[in-house]
């Protein structure tokens, strides 16, 4: 704990002595301190230290409609005075989650008409498995239970989150994945393509589907759950050969789609839905993050028309939470999608703000330390490496954890998949702000490559 400021020290005394953080070395943390985030205002975070942190990744990937934004205080607010809770078990409901349902099924794919609401992420994932497996037991194929999903994804942090993720450091703590769980490999072009094209590699990783499907056996397999971008993995852009030969796979076999749209969904690649961009047509999609911009913890499952039909026929789903559909996190992601809507924020991203953020970021192409720069909508990814044509590392020096350390140390928060910089701004975001970043995100690479060199 190096801050001079006592008040810094004082919270920062606090973690140490009873907070344990998500995703962290308790130890070090007990040692270090966190960095204390105080206020947010538009796409900015203040810490306890006075910095003003331009905030290259919208929070989790959460704050589309930027920090600060009253509206929502608002909404939380009027519904907490009007009724704080009440859940929706047993045949029960409340008008904001039948509200926002509908909502929902107006900006979703088409067919995509249903919401089953959750508290996370992680819980539509959970509740998605479950379903699934309850799908095919109303059709009378119990045995397809097998979920197939792919290595390095990131499907949450419970125990079927963990699973269907591809992390092998979340495997290793906790004897995961789960049975009935399988993983292939990763669309990564460019940490994983070896010789071949894109194109070639998109095609191969594809076929990996097929491969597990027969080797799984039909007969056993229930769905295919992938991101549409893998985002902690990475910002992983699939190459253009790939989700089409993906949806030929799955229509020769009679396999569900599972569309994780957590990160992707609400607006982040200029569409509502990463299923949109890339038109997949799952029949479930995943969603949370952008849904409330975070201000309140609310995930879920959209699910097909033609997956309902069938559910109406299986009796009760013994399946939901405390929080399912919360009063007030539904009154929030009302707000939210009015905002969304009525401020022209997915529209915007396409036409003006991706384009212009992909064009800069690509400038940093010429900088010696990288290797590639890839994106999509407001989602962008900086591969870090040694050797540019060979695409070779720099082993063992964790380039990536020196890069986002310069990056706090100067205003910027990106974040490090091992030597992948990553950034998801909020939707918000201006160009001038967008020219902020890359100016800052130049500034670190510069000071990166001359730690190596130092
Ligand atoms: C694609 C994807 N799915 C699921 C999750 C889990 O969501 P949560 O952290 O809300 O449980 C995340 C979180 O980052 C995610 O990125």
């Amino acid at each position: 704990m190096t801050s001079n400021n006592p008040q810094t020290r004082e919270w920062q005394a606090l973690s140490s002595d009873y907070h344990l953080a998500p995703f962290s070395d308790f130890k070090q943390l007990k040692e270090k301190g966190p960095r204390i985030i105080t206020h947010a205002k538009g796409v900015y975070l203040w810490d306890s230290e006075g910095n003003k942190i331009l905030d290259g990744m919208a929070g989790l990937w959460c704050v589309a409609v930027g920090y600060g934004r009253d509206e929502l205080a608002d909404a939380a607010s009027k519904q907490m005075r009007e009724l704080p809770y009440y859940n929706l078990f047993f045949q029960t409901a409340h008008p904001p989650v039948l509200e926002l349902a509908k909502v929902i099924a107006d900006v979703a794919p088409e067919g995509m008409n249903h919401v089953f609401f959750t508290g996370s992420g992680s819980e539509g994932n959970d509740t998605m498995l479950r379903m699934v497996r309850h799908y095919w037991a109303i059709k009378g194929q119990p045995k397809k239970k097998v979920i197939i999903s792919r290595k390095n994804g990131y499907h949450g942090s419970t125990v079927a989150g963990a699973s269907l993720g591809g992390m092998t450091y979340m495997h290793e703590q906790g004897d995961l994945p789960i049975p009935g769980i399988v993983h292939i490999a990763q669309p990564y072009w460019f940490g994983e393509g070896g010789d071949m094209t894109p194109d070639e590699f998109g095609i191969w990783a594809a076929n990996q589907l097929e491969e597990k499907i027969l080797e799984v056996g039909v007969d056993n397999v229930g769905a295919f759950i992938a991101e549409p971008i893998q985002g902690a993995g990475g910002v992983i852009i699939p190459p253009d050969t790939y989700w089409p030969r993906i949806k030929e796979i799955l229509a020769k076999y009679d396999i569900l789609f599972v569309a994780d749209e957590v990160i992707c969904g609400f607006g982040r690649t200029g569409e509502w839905f990463g299923s949109d961009f890339y038109d997949l047509k799952p029949h479930m999609m995943t969603i949370a993050k952008g849904l409330t911009s975070g201000y309140i913890p609310m995930g879920g499952l959209i699910v097909h028309d033609d997956v309902v039909e069938v559910l109406n026929e299986g009796g009760d789903f013994n399946h939901g939470f405390t929080y399912s559909g919360h009063p007030v996190a539904a009154a929030v992601a009302l707000e939210n999608i009015r905002i969304l809507r009525d401020e022209k924020i997915v529209e915007r991203v396409r036409t003006e703000t991706a384009p212009y953020l992909q064009k800069r970021l690509r400038e940093l192409s010429d900088h010696p330390l990288v290797g590639e720069v890839r994106g999509v909508g407001l989602l962008g990814a900086i591969e870090l490496v040694q050797d540019k044509a060979t695409r070779k590392r720099y082993e063992g020096k964790g380039v990536g954890m020196i890069c986002r350390t310069f990056c706090f140390e100067n205003g910027l928060i990106m974040r490090a998949v091992g030597d992948t910089m990553i950034i998801a701004p909020p939707l918000v975001i201006t160009p001038a702000e967008i020219d902020e970043l890359v100016t800052k995100a130049r500034k670190c690479l510069d000071l990166t490559l001359s730690a190596l060199q130092g």
